[in-house]
């Protein structure tokens, strides 16, 4: 018997608890909630709310994988993807029960807690696995690879908000060391962002270096309008901005070095600019990398669509600079987790300009999760767009949203 069937017969109650907990939508969080409990809020409360928001969350998008084409059902990755949700439902289920015990288990939570999050560490990876299995095996029409999107940027966003909750109950009451003193679990509360500009650029040239033994310098100007001339500050979480400038200048530094040529005596800066307005705080990545033609910029944020060779599997131990086409719509997604937003800009034969928006106040930053319901399951069968994300945010560009 497949491992996934084994593990729904065994867990015929958890079918049924998805059922019912697919019912109500997940509650979002914005990161001024985030920061307030995590000040003031204690180890019992945060556990009572997960203990119901986790099996929310988890049975939102588990109804969701339910509806993908059965050709991607069937791939042995994404069964494994689906073992992987049932099992954290059932150990999540299992504090249900527990009512009399719990507060004496508390550390117990959240060291199950910790195995869920190590046992979906490689969600992503097995996931993009599954989707290309199916198209080796069966080829992709436009519908189901319509859908495949859709539910790509709805099931990543999901997993983002799981292992942010996780995040934070792990990191402010359990054994997870603390990454610095001002942090509020994953959240800093005064992120200096031009010293992650820094080290995710720090990085990628690293990548780069290896790969053409040439990389282009780093420019960066701020324009901070609420402080004039201190450093830009924001509140957030620092991994995910990493997360996206990362990406970013990986590609802005690929295209300078490819447009160039790799035996270039001298290449045109990656400029950042930096700037914090009332509502928003920007960051601008210029390069002068060739830019993009028109025609390929809506192309940009499908996952798998890149122009780069396929990494080679046995490619030895360090990360590709490009070839997944993963880079861009999974930093989109960190941009609109917390209503953000990443857009690009091309002037083909010249330059790229990419956009990093992020919410300057706290209290706008909400949590931005899909939501499963009738008009989200219509969406897998017409392709209409509905709405069903927990709010509607301003996105324009792209119909999925
Ligand atoms: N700054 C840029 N200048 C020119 N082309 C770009 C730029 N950024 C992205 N692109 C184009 O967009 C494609 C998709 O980018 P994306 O980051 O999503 O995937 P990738 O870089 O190919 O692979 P990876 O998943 O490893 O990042 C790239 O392959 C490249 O063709
Ligand atoms: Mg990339």
């Amino acid at each position: 018997m497949r491992l996934i069937s084994r593990l729904l017969s065994d867990a015929s109650k958890v079918v049924k608890s998805l059922d019912f907990y697919s019912q109500y939508n997940p509650s979002p969080l914005s990161i001024k909630q985030f920061i307030d409990f995590g000040k003031t809020g204690c180890e019992l409360t945060s556990f009572l709310f997960l203990r119901k928001e986790l099996p929310v969350r988890l049975a939102n998008i588990m109804k969701e994988i339910n509806l993908l084409p059965e050709n991607l059902l069937q791939m042995p990755s994404v069964e494994m993807v689906q073992s992987w949700y049932v099992l954290a439902c059932i150990d999540v289920l299992l504090w249900l029960k527990k009512q009399k015990e719990y507060h004496k288990n508390l550390s117990r939570f959240c060291e199950a807690l910790m195995r869920i999050r190590n046992r979906h560490m490689n969600v992503v990876e097995t996931m993009a696995h599954g989707v290309m299995e199916m198209g080796d095996s069966h080829g992709i029409d436009n519908t189901t690879d319509n859908n495949v999107q859709y539910f790509l940027d709805r099931f990543y966003m999901s997993r983002i908000g799981i292992r942010m909750l996780i995040n934070q109950h792990t990191l402010l009451f359990g054994k997870d060391l603390a990454g610095h003193p001002r942090h509020i679990g994953s959240i800093d509360p005064n992120c200096d962002v031009v010293s992650i500009v820094r080290d995710a650029y720090e990085n990628a040239r690293f990548l780069c270096e290896s790969y053409y033994m040439a990389s282009p310098e780093l420019e960066i100007e701020t324009h901070n309008s609420l402080k004039k001339d201190s450093k830009i500050e924001c509140c957030y979480v620092p991994s995910h901005l990493y997360h996206m400038l990362f990406e970013l200048f990986k590609n802005s530094m690929r295209a300078v070095v490819e447009y160039h040529g790799t035996s270039s005596e001298e290449y045109p800066p990656v400029r950042v600019t930096v700037a914090l307005g009332n509502e928003d705080l920007s960051i601008k990545l210029t390069d002068e990398g060739g830019g993009i033609p028109r025609s390929h910029i809506d192309l940009l944020f499908h996952y798998m669509y890149t122009t780069a060779p396929q990494p080679s599997k046995s490619g030895g131990n360090s990360a590709p600079l490009a070839g997944y086409g993963y880079g861009l719509p999974l930093s989109r997604l960190y941009a609109r987790y917390f209503q953000g937003d990443l857009q690009i800009y091309a002037l083909e034969g010249y330059s790229t300009d990419a956009l990093i928006y992020l919410k300057a106040l706290s209290e706008d930053a909400n949590e931005q999760l899909p939501v499963f319901n009738t008009t989200s399951s219509r969406h897998y069968k017409t392709g209409i767009a509905t709405s069903d994300w927990t709010t509607s945010p301003l996105h324009t560009s792209n119909t999925r949203f």
